[in-house]
């Protein structure tokens, strides 16, 4: 995973922010009041930064002798054809899914995509995405970006916005390029490149 900075990084503060709690975030509420302003600088933030991460996402919805599950069918419309594809429209899954530095299984893990899809076009192949990426390595431990997107898994590029964040992200706010790297068509398991760009403090 490759993160950059647009700017000089202060790395104490990358460092402590997730788990420093500000002056200003402990005094809140202290004093009765229940809505107040407050200057940015008083929870730590100064310069917006850019960060592009790049990573794979393992879909394991059929497990190989090399990798379990990482998927789970949780509901589905009552179609009347017994197809009970993840494809078809209605079904909705559960995932914890791996996210690696490369396309290869066994590399890296940088964090987990954990959250659910569902089916919801009856026109094309396409999914509602609402995932936390789940980050556990180097500075990003422990960090998380929330996507809510939509994902026509057939399309070359599909772009999701990332809504938010926490820790090294908070007030994060970007854009996911998802791009099919594999798709088995018998097991259903796939490999998505993703590419996000954030903004965040
Ligand atoms: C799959 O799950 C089993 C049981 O939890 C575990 O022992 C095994 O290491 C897992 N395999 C992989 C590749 O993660
Ligand atoms: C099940 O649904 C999927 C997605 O709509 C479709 O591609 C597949 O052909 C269907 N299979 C059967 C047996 O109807
Ligand atoms: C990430 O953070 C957790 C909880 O603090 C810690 O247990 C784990 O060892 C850390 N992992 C890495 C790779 O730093």
């Amino acid at each position: 995973m490759k993160t950059r900075f647009t700017s000089a990084t202060p790395i104490l503060f990358i460092v402590l922010l997730p788990a420093l709690v500000t002056a200003a975030e402990s005094d809140a509420g202290s004093d009765g009041k229940f809505s107040r302003s407050l200057s940015p600088e008083s929870l730590g933030l100064k310069r917006e930064k850019l960060t592009h991460l790049h990573f794979y996402f393992h879909d394991i919805v059929t497990a190989q002798k090399d990798q379990n599950k990482s998927t789970a069918k949780v509901a589905g419309a009552a179609t009347g054809n017994g197809n009970s594809s993840l494809l078809t429209f209605g079904n909705v899954v559960v995932m914890d899914n791996a996210l690696t530095a490369t396309p290869d299984f066994t590399s890296k893990l940088v964090g987990r995509a954990q959250g659910i899809y569902a089916s919801v076009s009856q026109s094309e192949t396409s999914f509602l995405l609402v995932l936390n990426f789940v980050f556990t390595q180097g500075k990003l431990n422990g960090s998380t970006l929330s996507v809510l997107g939509s994902d026509p898994i057939l399309s070359s590029v599909r772009e999701m916005p990332i809504v938010g964040g926490s820790g090294v992200f908070r007030f994060s706010r970007g854009y996911a390029l998802a791009r099919t790297y594999s798709f088995d068509l018998v097991s259903l398991n796939a490999i998505v490149g993703y590419d996000v760009f954030v903004l965040h403090y």
